[in-house]
């Protein structure tokens, strides 16, 4: 008779708000009260979710074989973050058709490419931010990265629409967790990007509009999934969006980078002409430390054993991604700043999941993770390298309940000088 044993169980009809009220912290919180990296709870409506996290938990939510991703998303993340019919939802070999799709864009060609547009509008930007008496950064980044990434993407976007497009991409990110006004603006926001592309995709089939091959956007267009069939205008624009929205969210990574600065000044010190390589451990610390996504959710795909519990098909499985990263027995003194703990490292699809772990082509690991990471170097080197600038007094502190966090005055900086 295989192992059995009764997991804790957070007790509550429906713990809902519990976890908005504790956010990122709320499986942690539980974990460290159980003495354990396994609970049952109800969330998300009373439903019944086994909260997991760790090295070992990674493995086992990444295995394709044991979890699904259908029918898992709410409804209110599909309406904002995500979109309907997007890869996020899908299964087995239709899942990895698609996302060949998104890591065929990933070469280290258009990685470069995408990096030298965001350094020419980075560059630019200081310019202009010379003659202001305040920039805050967040809202500068979110204009940056929109520019960036509708021009790598081949998605045109005049310079009268940059705002207008940069606030409704935000709104995206921004409203999935929300509830009320925030989450009714993300809603709104998506309807009127998906309108937008929409037209752009139909004018690309058309051949009104030509652009270049490499693109997302022609890529997309001229995509045939497994039946060898071309993706509708709608879901299209939805798969347009899941390049666009990401990139644009790069811009909460980028505040935490000149927090990381603001906080640690004898780590600016190391990257002042340093070499690009020599910014990776920063930019992975980063990563690992300021929290972003809070866990990722799976449904059991068939009845399987696991460290003593029996998970049922379709019961619904929360990875915690911020604890993971956070967890004693993978990271010393996890709540502490140290971009050293990454020297020599080995690399481990399942200990470090800032976005998400396992294999890029088979599983949900984020495929702009590469990308991510390279924008992020290039925003260090324009911080420290390319500029001098003060910074006021201001709330640099960040929320652990809101979703994504961010210090609460976006990074205010002053006397900004190029150089
Ligand atoms: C801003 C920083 C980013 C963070 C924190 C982040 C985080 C994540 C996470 C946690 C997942 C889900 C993993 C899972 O479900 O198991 C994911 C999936 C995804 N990300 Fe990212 N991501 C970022 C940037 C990007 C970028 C730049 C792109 C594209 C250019 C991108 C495109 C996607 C897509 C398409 C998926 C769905 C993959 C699938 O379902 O197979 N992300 N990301």
């Amino acid at each position: 008779m295989p192992y059995r044993e009764q997991i804790p169980i957070d007790k509550g009809l429906d713990n809902s708000l519990a976890m908005l009220s504790e956010g990122y912290l709320y499986i942690s919180n539980r974990r460290k009260r159980f003495g354990r990296d396994i609970f049952e709870t109800r969330v998300l409506g009373g439903q019944k979710a086994i909260c997991i996290a760790g090295e070992e938990a990674a493995e086992v939510f990444y295995d394709e074989s044991k979890f699904m991703r259908n029918g898992v998303a709410p409804k209110r993340v599909r309406q904002t973050l995500f979109g309907e019919k997007a890869i996020q939802t899908m299964d087995d070999a239709n899942h990895k058709h698609r996302k060949q799709l998104f890591m065929s864009l990933m070469t280290e060609k258009r990685l470069q490419d995408c990096v030298e547009i965001f350094k020419k509008e980075g560059l630019s930007a200081i310019d202009k931010w010379e003659n202001k008496d305040e920039v805050i950064l967040y809202d500068e980044m979110i204009k940056i990265l929109t520019v960036t990434a509708c021009k790598w993407a081949g998605v045109p976007l005049n310079q009268n629409g940059v705002n207008v497009r940069a606030g409704q991409l935000e709104a995206l990110f921004d409203s999935a967790a929300a509830v009320g006004p925030r989450h009714w603006k993300g809603r709104q926001a998506r309807n009127a990007l998906e309108w937008w592309l929409q037209k752009i995709i139909d004018d690309v089939r058309s051949g009104k509009l030509k652009i270049p091959e490499e693109t997302a956007l022609h890529q997309m267009a001229w995509y045939r999934d497994s039946d060898g069939i071309l993706l509708n205008a709608h879901v299209t624009a939805v798969e347009v969006l899941n390049i666009i929205r990401p990139i644009v969210a790069i811009s909460v990574y980028i505040v935490f980078i000149a927090l990381a600065l603001f906080e640690n000044p004898n780590e600016k010190e190391k990257f002042v002409n340093a070499e690009a390589d020599g910014y990776e451990m920063f930019i992975q610390e980063v990563r690992r430390y300021y929290p972003f996504f809070p866990f990722a959710t799976a449904r059991v795909r068939d009845d399987f054993l696991w460290k003593g519990h029996d998970f049922k098909k379709g019961n619904l499985v929360l990875l915690d991604i911020y604890g993971t990263n956070h967890h004693p027995d993978l990271w010393d003194n996890p709540d502490q700043f140290n971009p050293e703990r990454f020297l020599d490292r080995e690399e481990n699809p399942y200990d470090f999941i800032p976005q998400g772990g396992g294999d890029y082509g088979k599983g949900h690991r984020c495929p702009g993770e590469w990308l991510t990471v390279e924008i992020m170097k290039a925003s260090l080197d324009l911080l420290v390298n390319h500029m001098d600038y003060d910074i006021p007094k201001q709330e640099l502190r960040y929320s652990m309940t809101r979703m994504p966090s961010l210090p609460k005055s976006r990074f205010i900086m002053n006397q900004v000088k190029k150089i």
